[in-house]
């Protein structure tokens, strides 16, 4: 493995290795002493031009935990916003003889262009409305962690699927593991060509979420993403948490051990109600600490010199 810039790019031994480590390096967050020296005399680079709060400290924490050195770089307070070109910022950074590239990046397709510019491994931490693979192999974890083994289970992605990067790397990651997804939007937020996209991939399409959670082994809820859209998606706030809000009644049609998943930041009371963000079957948090072990182990993966 060379850089992560897509889920397509991993074979399923792939994804089951970045598990397996996963899954050791879990055991550090309970240690005193968090440090491993895996990635000693690395250095690994934050690049986010986009907001972030959970994403950012995730990759910051497991790169010093592995003993990375780890700078970050936003584009609020970089050359960036004084007109530098991503591409400068880029070759910049890395004529400095940095290991690792962590990229955020409002423009689809910008983590790819990135690797063809310079020799450090890179990852996508998300590129415009196209891809967030880390953030699926995060919630693929959490929920084998929770239901055993995906293969045949029922997970339901629900929400702003037009605008969002985690819905498109989670179709690719949880369908490579043999779950069976359907994803439910408004008709307004279903992204054109899904159909054909969903045919060729094997997942299910539904505007009707009534009628999806009672068969859901897992529910992943998505943000509405207001500073994605340009015009109005949907009539009220209020209309779109009738028709698609995990809202307290809706609840009741999920059984009690189904997994409720968000990747936040979470809209409390549009996409999300309190009840089901702070339910006992709710794994959000637990999402924050898997992302931690899952980001530890693509580092080491990538960048301790190990192939996966
Ligand atoms: C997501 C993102 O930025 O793509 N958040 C995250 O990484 N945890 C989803 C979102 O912003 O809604």
């Amino acid at each position: 493995m060379r850089h992560l810039l897509s889920v397509d790019d991993l074979s399923v031994d792939q994804v089951e290795a970045i598990f397996e480590t996963a899954a050791e390096m879990h055991d550090v967050q309970h240690r005193d002493v968090k440090k491993l020296p895996a990635l000693r005399g690395r250095t690994v680079v934050n690049m986010f031009f986009e907001d972030s709060t959970r994403t950012r400290s995730s990759f910051e924490i497991a790169g010093k935990w592995l003993s990375a050195d780890v700078i970050n770089i936003s584009a609020k307070g970089s050359s960036a916003s004084k007109g530098e070109s991503l591409r400068d910022t880029v070759l910049t950074v890395c004529a400095m003889g940095v290991d690792g590239l962590v990229v955020r990046h409002p423009a689809s397709g910008s983590a790819r262009q990135v690797s063809e510019w310079v020799d450090a491994a890179v990852v996508n931490a998300g590129d415009g409305t196209h891809e967030h693979p880390t953030q699926a192999l995060l919630d693929a974890y959490t929920l084998q962690r929770r239901l055993g083994s995906l293969e045949g289970r029922h997970v339901a992605i629900v929400g702003d699927l037009t605008h969002s990067r985690v819905f498109r790397s989670n179709v690719l990651c949880l369908t490579k593991l043999g779950a069976r997804v359907t994803v439910v939007a408004p008709p307004t937020l279903m992204p054109a060509g899904v159909a054909a996209w969903s045919a060729a991939a094997g997942f299910e399409t539904s505007y009707d979420l009534d009628a999806v959670l009672p068969h859901a082994d897992a529910v992943m809820m998505l943000r509405v993403q207001r500073e994605r859209m340009s015009g109005a998606f949907f009539p009220s706030a209020r209309e779109y948490t009738v028709g698609y809000g995990l809202t307290r009644d809706r609840l009741r049609l999920l059984r009690p051990d189904v997994p409720i998943c968000h990747p936040g930041p979470m809209n409390r009371g549009l996409e999300i109600a309190a009840d089901a963000a702070d339910a006992a079957q709710s794994a959000v948090l637990e999402q924050v600490s898997s992302g931690l072990a899952v980001r530890m182990s693509v580092l080491y993966h990538l960048l301790a010199g190990e192939e996966a």
